[in-house]
């Protein structure tokens, strides 16, 4: 319970959660009666089930199955302000401060859905969320790497202004990783870059994918932060690139276990990061599926590694200086 605690209070920043990966099956049931939407057949039919169904994947693409499904009950703006809402309130009560979050908006504009409409209930969320839990947030959209390139350049396009108007802050790349690697969308994210210098950069990379996704993520997209990057433990010569570049590694324990990307949180790579001096975050990607939300993600590391309180300041202080607030902000989460 103490260690619970000291960990709770701690000033957390989340870097890699994807805001539709925050849909627990009490929202997801509710949301399909409100819209009259209808699962498929086969999904379960009762929320207990369909958690008992989420304590087992069989890999990355597994999950994504069920997690497209999930953003099918997701239509009207209210719906993406009560699901980013519920994130907030429940990681609030585990000590987060500042959230950098996905989004990934052709999951709902191929159902239909205006990216304005899906961009103003979510931003409607952060706004309560900074005025009544102190939360300060960015929104990072991603593309999905599994559809065509056309599709991802129709979806930059209709997301300009919004880039343009810093509603959005970064540029992300999710879905399956595997046969899509990052040199698919070395334009993209020149274009994105082009909308406003200040946009920011992040991929997904070495979850499933081996060590050159992460290089070729840095080399050909110019990325500034990887998100999982796990599978660069793979490669010496890597590691010591992101620690000069300082590259920051968004990992998420939980979800490397519930995914099968390793069997134990304890195969994590934490130490070897540490040692060469590779800054890293601890997050929680998908936490309705995963099991855990920012805090359980800290338990799950300190049961395993029993890292002293140095050692946690130090995590904590590159978490904060990697961040994509500003100075001001910092300061106040130091
Ligand atoms: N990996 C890739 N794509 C995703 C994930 C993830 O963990 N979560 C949601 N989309
Ligand atoms: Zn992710």
């Amino acid at each position: 319970a103490s260690m619970r605690s000291f960990l709770k209070d701690l000033p957390k920043c989340e870097h890699h959660l994807h805001l539709e990966g925050s849909l627990e099956p009490d929202l997801l049931y509710p949301l399909a009666q409100r819209n009259n939407i209808t699962l498929p057949e086969q999904f379960p039919k009762t929320v207990q089930e369909l958690e008992e169904r989420y304590t087992r994947f069989e890999d990355l693409q597994d999950f994504l199955n069920f997690y497209y499904i999930g953003c099918e009950v997701l239509l009207q703006e209210e719906d993406f302000f009560d699901l980013a809402w519920a994130y907030f309130k429940r990681s609030a009560a585990q000590g987060l401060k500042h959230a950098e979050v996905f989004f990934d908006p052709q999951s709902h504009t191929s159902r239909g859905v205006a990216i304005e409409t899906v961009v103003s209930g979510f931003q409607k969320a952060c706004v309560k969320a900074l005025q009544e839990l102190h939360i300060s947030s960015k929104l990072i959209m991603c593309l999905l790497r599994h559809t065509p390139i056309e599709e991802c350049k129709a979806t930059l396009e209709s997301s300009r202004v919004l880039f343009e108007t810093g509603q959005l802050h970064a540029l992300g790349l999710d879905s399956a990783e595997k046969p899509f690697p990052p040199e698919l969308f070395t334009e993209c994210y020149a274009t994105a870059k082009e909308f406003h210098p200040d946009v920011k950069l992040t991929a997904h990379a070495g979850e499933e994918g081996d060590s050159t996704y992460v290089e070729n993520a840095l080399d050909l997209l110019n990325v500034t932060r990887i998100d999982h990057g796990v599978n660069s433990a793979q490669d010496p010569e890597l590691m010591a690139r992101l620690a000069r570049e300082n590259i920051m590694l968004t990992m998420c324990p939980l979800s490397n276990v519930k995914l099968q990307v390793v069997k134990d949180v304890s195969e994590l790579p934490f130490d070897k990061f540490l040692d060469a001096g590779i800054s890293f975050s601890l997050n929680s990607d998908d936490p309705a599926y995963f099991g855990g939300y920012i805090l359980d993600n800290y338990v799950a590391v300190q049961t395993r590694f029993n890292w002293d309180m140095q050692t946690w300041k130090k995590v904590v202080k590159q978490t904060i200086e990697g961040s994509w607030c500003d100075a001001k902000r910092k300061n106040e989460l130091h």
